[in-house]
């Protein structure tokens, strides 16, 4: 209440789940994301439904410079964001070497580099509002359960998810005390456009969960008054990434690549 949270990738999936339950709980919104006409229509539905004002900022964050340009719109609107959750992401699936080059870097841009600069760039306006909204403060990274281990045909995108998850353990240890939540959230297949996106028809053997379930279990994490450097979603999702990480990561890697064929 009385606060901005910022969703990236709130066009879609995860973004729009998060978004929902932002404004439920009573914050102002920043949306951004390429789709401008799906940032419009969301911006209407949470203003309908939960009365909440929403700023509609459509954005290509794998494109040089869409941070700094994002952060320069929020000064000139005099936006202090309180909460910011770097949802945007995408995968490909298939083997490196007959990825495009555009496919491989777009990965890198959007899921690291922008996430890791808008984090630096709001960090000082999170910190404040720690301070003034001791429970409404929150940096919020999404990862996922391919952070855990390497995954063959989705190599690029499961490293990208290990960055944000050792970033944002990091930055949870640098920031305690200040009242600032900092979580990494680490869903397993959800049931969103990312395969569609990926190009991957199905999600594997495991279960897919509901946008719904992975929002409620982000925001049980950060409801929490010591909220932990990361969550994973799902009791199946957690004791996967359990065993990868007590196993050698030989038989890990074999595992993953027999079980990501299509
Ligand atoms: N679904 C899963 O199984 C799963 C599992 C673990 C983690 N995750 C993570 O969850 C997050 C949300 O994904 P999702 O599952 O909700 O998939 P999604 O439905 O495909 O949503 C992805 C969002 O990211 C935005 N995005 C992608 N590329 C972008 C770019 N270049 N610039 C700006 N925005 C961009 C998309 O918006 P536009 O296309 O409009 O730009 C969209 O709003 C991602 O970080 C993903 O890696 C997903």
């Amino acid at each position: 209440m009385g606060t901005t949270a910022l969703v990236t990738g709130a066009s879609s999936g995860l973004g729009v789940g998060y978004a929902h339950e932002l404004a439920r709980r009573g914050a102002d919104l920043v949306l951004t994301a390429r789709r401008l006409d799906r940032l419009e229509a969301l911006a209407v539905e949470l203003a309908e439904k939960y009365g909440t004002v929403s700023t509609v900022i459509p954005l290509d964050l794998a494109e040089p410079g869409a941070v700094a340009e994002l952060v320069r719109d929020l000064a000139e609107r005099d936006i202090r964001v309180g909460t910011l959750v770097n949802n945007a992401g995408f995968g490909h699936y298939g083997s490196v070497v007959d990825a495009s080059a555009d496919r491989v870097h777009g990965q890198v841009a959007v899921n690291v580099a922008a996430l890791t600069d808008l984090s630096h760039a709001l960090l000082p306006d999170l910190l404040t509002a720690a301070l003034t909204h001791p429970h409404g403060a929150a940096l919020v990274n999404v990862a996922s359960t391919a952070a855990f281990q390497p995954v063959p045909r989705l190599a690029v995108y499961a490293a990208t998810k290990a960055y944000v998850l050792s970033l944002t353990e990091a930055l949870w240890y640098e920031t305690r005390g200040t009242g600032l939540k900092v979580t990494a959230v680490c869903p397993g297949p959800t049931d969103t456009e990312f395969y569609a996106v990926a190009h991957r028809s199905q999600a594997g053997p495991r279960r897919v969960m509901s946008v719904d379930e992975v929002v409620s279990g982000t925001f049980a994490a950060l409801d929490r008054q010591a909220t932990p450097p990361h969550v994973i979603t799902g009791t199946s999702n957690r004791l996967v990434a359990w065993l990868a990480g007590v196993s050698p990561r030989r038989a890990v890697v074999t595992v993953t690549g027999r079980l990501s064929r299509r």
